[in-house]
C-alpha cells in the first residue's frame, strides 16, 4: 500500500524536514496538546520533526511513534534522546499492518504521510481500529496547489507542477490537503473540523524565507529535479528557470504563501 517515497531519504531531506518543522512549529502545533498519561501513536514519523514538539508540548503523555524507514527512525531516535525527551518509543512498522489490538491509542497525529499513500482512505480506516472510542486523530496535510508568489512566474509553476506528477506517478497526491475533511468523514470520524494554515512569507520575516520558501518549499521542489527531467516532464531549462523564479521569490520585493489543512476528528463509533 506504502508507495515510493517522492522526497527520498537522504540527509538534505532529513534536513528539510527539520527546516519544515522549525518554521511551522507555532502555526502547526499550538493547538495540539494531550492529557497526562494520554497514549498518542504518531503514524509515519519520519526523522521525529514531529515528534520532537509533540513529545515537547505534552511531557506527560506517552507517545509511540512508527515508520517503516529504519534509517529514518534512526535519526529520529538520536534527535528525541538529544532534546532530553524520555515520553516517545519508537517501533519500525508499516502503518497498514501495525501491531496493536484494537482501542490501543487515546489518540492519533499523522503528518505529512497520507500524501505519500496510494490509500490514504485505507490508512485512516486502519488508525481509526486502533483509537479507543471518542479518541482523536490529528491529520496535518500541505496542498502544492496552494502554493502564489510573487513575482509570478509560469516556469516556477511547472516546476511545482513536476513534483506533482511525480508523485502522482508514484501513487501519491501532493494536492492532498484539500481532501483531508472529506477523508477524515470518509472514514467514519465525527465531528471533524479542518483549519487552513496558511504561511505568509515576506521579507520582513527573514527566518520564515529562509527556513519555508528557501529550505522547505523550494528545496522540496529542486529535489525532483533528475527525476523530472528524466521522466520527461521538463526539460532543464526550464525546470531550472521555475527554480530560480522560487528563489525569486525570496528576495526583498518578494512573497511567497502556502496553506497547511489540519484536521481533527474524533472516533465516536
Ligand atoms: C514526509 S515524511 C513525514 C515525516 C513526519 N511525519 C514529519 O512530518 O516530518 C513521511 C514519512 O512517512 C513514512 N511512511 C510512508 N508510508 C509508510 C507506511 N506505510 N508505514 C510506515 N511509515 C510510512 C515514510 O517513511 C516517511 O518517513
Amino acid at each position: 500500500m506504502a508507495v515510493t517515497y517522492v522526497h527520498g531519504y537522504d540527509e538534505r531531506e532529513s534536513d528539510r524536514l527539520q527546516d519544515q518543522a522549525g518554521a511551522l512549529v507555532t502555526l502547526l502545533h499550538s493547538d495540539t496538546a494531550y492529557p497526562p498519561n494520554a497514549r498518542v501513536l504518531e503514524a509515519g514519523c519520519g526523522v521525529g520533526a514531529q515528534t520532537i514538539t509533540l513529545a515537547r508540548n505534552s511531557p506527560h503523555a506517552r507517545f509511540i511513534a512508527v515508520d517503516h524507514s529504519v534509517p529514518s527512525l534512526a535519526a529520529a531516535r538520536r534527535r528525541v534522546a538529544d532534546a532530553g525527551l524520555a515520553n516517545v518509543e519508537f517501533l519500525q512498522a508499516d502503518i497498514f499492518h501495525l501491531p496493536f489490538p484494537p482501542n490501543s491509542f487515546d489518540h492519533v497525529f499523522v503528518c505529512f504521510v497520507l500524501e505519500h499513500l496510494a490509500d490514504p482512505s485505507h490508512a485512516l480506516l486502519t488508525l481509526k481500529r486502533l483509537l479507543k472510542p471518542n479518541g482523536t486523530i490529528t491529520v496535518i496535510e500541505g496542498d502544492h496547489g496552494s502554493a502564489y508568489f510573487h513575482p509570478d512566474n509560469d516556469e516556477a509553476r511547472t516546476a511545482i507542477r513536476c513534483l506533482v506528477d511525480l508523485q502522482r506517478a508514484a501513487g501519491g497526491n501532493g494536492l492532498i490537503g484539500r481532501q483531508v475533511y472529506p477523508l477524515l468523514v470518509g472514514a467514519g470520524f465525527s465531528d471533524v473540523t479542518v483549519s487552513p494554515r496558511m504561511v505568509y512569507v515576506d521579507s520582513s520575516k527573514p527566518d520564515l524565507v529562509e527556513s519555508f520558501t528557501k529550505k522547505t518549499f523550494t528545496a522540496m521542489v529542486e529535489g525532483v529535479r533528475q527525476a523530472a527531467i528524466a521522466e520527461g516532464l521538463a526539460p532543464p531549462e526550464k525546470f531550472d528557470a521555475g527554480i530560480s523564479a522560487l528563489y525569486r521569490t525570496a528576495e526583498a520585493d518578494g512573497v511567497f504563501c502556502y496553506t497547511f489543512f489540519k484536521g481533527v476528528g474524533r472516533n465516536g463509533a
